[in-house]
């Protein structure tokens, strides 16, 4: 008996790093697996890797699982009606949602070029939503027949998005807009009973390893080891298990074994009155409006 038992699973950029352990753990949990993956290069090149998402079906197959494979470009409109019509063809349903595929294009603001914004912006913000809007049709048209739906959409933001990150630009405003659509998500389509959640992972992946050059994300031999992807697959299986159904619109860091339920914006300061401001008035008001505020810029720490 698996947790997800009977549920059809679609998990995009599932060739390598934390969607290869997504897909690998859904499918062991009993779930039926698209495995979607283009094949690209950590900076979107084509022709990366020829067929990460084959071998990840593979595996699920010698496992005794049941899983296809799906080589559309996740950011294409195309790409994400294929997906979601693929699972619906050969596994007869959607219910798991897991938006990951993403790409890196690191630089300063002043150094980054239209291509590196648009890349970054098209394959995580788009690629997140396309899936996503005709996964929506489908489950608002099963509800509005009658029928009952369990849809989770697991959404993959990062903490550069929550918190904002040099040299990130459009990777950070991609991933804070993959935080807005998870709200919007949860607003829109509970009533139709399909919850969106998104993480905000750290782990050992191509993408890390060039950030950090694998420098500290190894485990002694023996001890726990936090950088694992596979620890963020877990936290993924249990938001899209049936016994999530009351957890909607949240954000999770997930490091190893620390998982840390974050906050929307919250108002920390205020002035108010019953007309307008001047700009002169409020600059005599500032001292008030950012009292015990040192910067707009928001704090790296946790709990
Ligand atoms: N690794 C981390 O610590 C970390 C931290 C924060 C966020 N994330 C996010 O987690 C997700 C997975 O990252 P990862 O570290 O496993 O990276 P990865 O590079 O190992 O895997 C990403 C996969 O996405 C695929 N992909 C890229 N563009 C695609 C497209 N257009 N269509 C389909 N597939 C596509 C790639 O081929 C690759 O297999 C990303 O969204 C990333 O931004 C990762």
């Amino acid at each position: 008996m698996g947790l997800l038992d009977g549920k059809v699973a679609v998990v995009t950029g599932a060739g390598r790093g934390i969607g290869r352990e997504e897909a690998l753990l859904l499918a062991a949990e009993g779930a039926r697996v698209v495995v979607n993956d283009v094949g690209a290069g950590l900076h979107g090149e084509s022709g990366g890797d020829a067929h990460p998402a084959e071998e990840v079906v593979a595996l699920i197959q010698t496992a005794g699982g049941e899983a296809a494979v799906n080589g559309d470009d996740i950011s294409s409109w195309a790409g994400g009606k294929n997906v979601v019509e693929q699972a619906i063809d050969t596994f007869g349903s959607l219910d798991i949602l897991v938006n990951n595929a993403g790409i890196l294009r690191d630089k300063m603001s002043f150094n980054m070029d239209e291509s590196d914004w648009d890349d970054v912006i098209r394959v995580h913000l788009k690629g997140h939503f396309a899936a996503t809007h005709h996964a929506a049709v489908y489950w608002r048209n099963r509800a509005k027949s009658g029928e009952d739906v369990t849809g989770r959409i697991i959404n993959t933001s990062s903490e550069a998005g929550l918190f904002g990150n040099a040299g990130q630009a459009n990777y950070a405003a991609a991933k804070a807009g993959i935080a807005a659509l998870t709200w919007v998500e949860a607003r829109e389509l509970g009533r139709y009973g399909v919850t969106s959640n998104a993480i905000a992972p750290r782990a050992r992946t191509r993408m890390t390893e060039t950030i950090f050059g694998g420098d500290g994300m190894s485990a002694a031999e023996g001890a726990f080891d936090a950088w694992d992807p596979k620890n963020i697959a877990n936290v993924v299986a249990f938001l899209a298990a049936p016994a999530s159904a009351d957890i909607t619109g949240q954000i999770l860091v997930v490091f190893g074994a620390d998982i840390y339920a974050m906050s929307a914006f919250k108002a920390v300061g205020q002035v108010t009155r019953d007309k307008a401001w001047t700009p002169e008035e409020l600059v005599a008001a500032k001292g008030d409006l950012f009292k015990g505020i040192s910067s707009g810029v928001p704090d790296f720490s946790f709990i």
